[in-house]
């Protein structure tokens, strides 16, 4: 596996493996990588010729200065987990490379009201900042494939927006959630769970869980009082828990017209805030 610091470093190598009908697989993460990163890094490798991902704990995605200071790096770890699990490349670009001064990397496109909804309500201006870096890394990387984890549903619908309304060359891929054996969403955050929220948060899973099990005998907003109800029961603090239209994330009336409904949620578990989905 190559490690790219510089972009012009990455794009030299880039230039001597595209082509002839090989394809370029992308795998952007902010680090702290788990098997959750790793299962997108395999289905890159297996689907083509060959796989950059790249470590970057983007600033301009933490509407929270403390979040961002205490968000885990782990670079040690992370390249040992990248090495034989199929990944080429690491672009682990300094915040001057991926935002040189000089440079304009700003992006317009319209979002509204995918980034409002939910995580957007929350963390204002989170949305913005995730387009621009993946805008920025794809501007980089020319991938053909980009893999991003369900966990994160509303970031992915948002990427796709993005690419289509940019009309960017290239395929978005969603992989599936991984989850621990107790139903917890792998998460980078899990890491920083005391053994307290630890024991409880595999009940988010649960509800999840039940929730799909009980569509077609409750209505969208028992299931969504319901489930914050449990969720708070437990010992969480919810913030959200909203059954959306898969595709547009708008809020739905009733399961039986919609062809893709989600329940999406955040809860904070003491001070770790965990989000987790279900399709439903
Ligand atoms: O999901 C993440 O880890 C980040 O939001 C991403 C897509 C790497 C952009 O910084």
């Amino acid at each position: 596996m190559y490690l790219f610091q510089r972009s012009v470093d990455l794009q030299n190598w880039l230039e001597t493996v595209r082509g002839h009908n090989r394809k370029i697989g992308f795998v952007p993460t902010m680090g702290a990588l788990h098997d959750g990163h790793l299962s997108l890094i395999r289905q890159s490798a297996a689907e083509n010729s060959f796989t950059v991902c790249s470590i970057f704990v983007n600033p301009t995605q933490f509407n929270d200065a403390s979040d961002l200071e205490k968000y885990p790096r782990t670079p040690g770890n992370d390249i040992e987990l990248l090495v034989g699990s199929g990944c080429n490349a690491l672009f682990l670009p300094t915040v001057e490379e991926v935002y040189p001064t000089d440079l304009d990397t700003s992006v317009s496109v319209d979002l509204h009201p995918l980034d409002t909804v939910m995580e957007g309500a929350f963390r204002p201006g989170h949305f913005a900042g995730v387009v621009q870096v993946v805008y920025r890394l794809l501007q980089l990387v020319q991938p053909d494939q980009l893999y991003m984890g369900q966990k994160d549903y509303q970031q992915l619908t948002i990427i796709r927006e993005m690419i289509r309304q940019l009309e960017l060359p290239v395929k978005l891929v969603m992989v599936p959630i991984r989850r621990e054996p107790d139903g917890l969403a792998m998460s980078s955050r899990n890491v920083r769970l005391s053994p307290a929220f630890r024991a409880i948060a595999p009940v988010i899973h649960r509800i999840l869980q039940q929730v799909k099990e009980q569509v077609d005998e409750k209505s969208v907003s028992e299931l969504e009082a319901w489930a914050m109800q449990q969720l708070a029961e437990a010992g969480l603090r919810p913030e959200y828990f909203e059954i959306v239209d898969g595709n547009t994330l708008k809020a739905i009336s009733s399961l039986s017209k919609t062809k893709s409904a989600v329940a999406c949620m955040a809860a904070w578990a003491g001070d770790i805030r965990l989000i987790d989905n279900m399709i439903l």
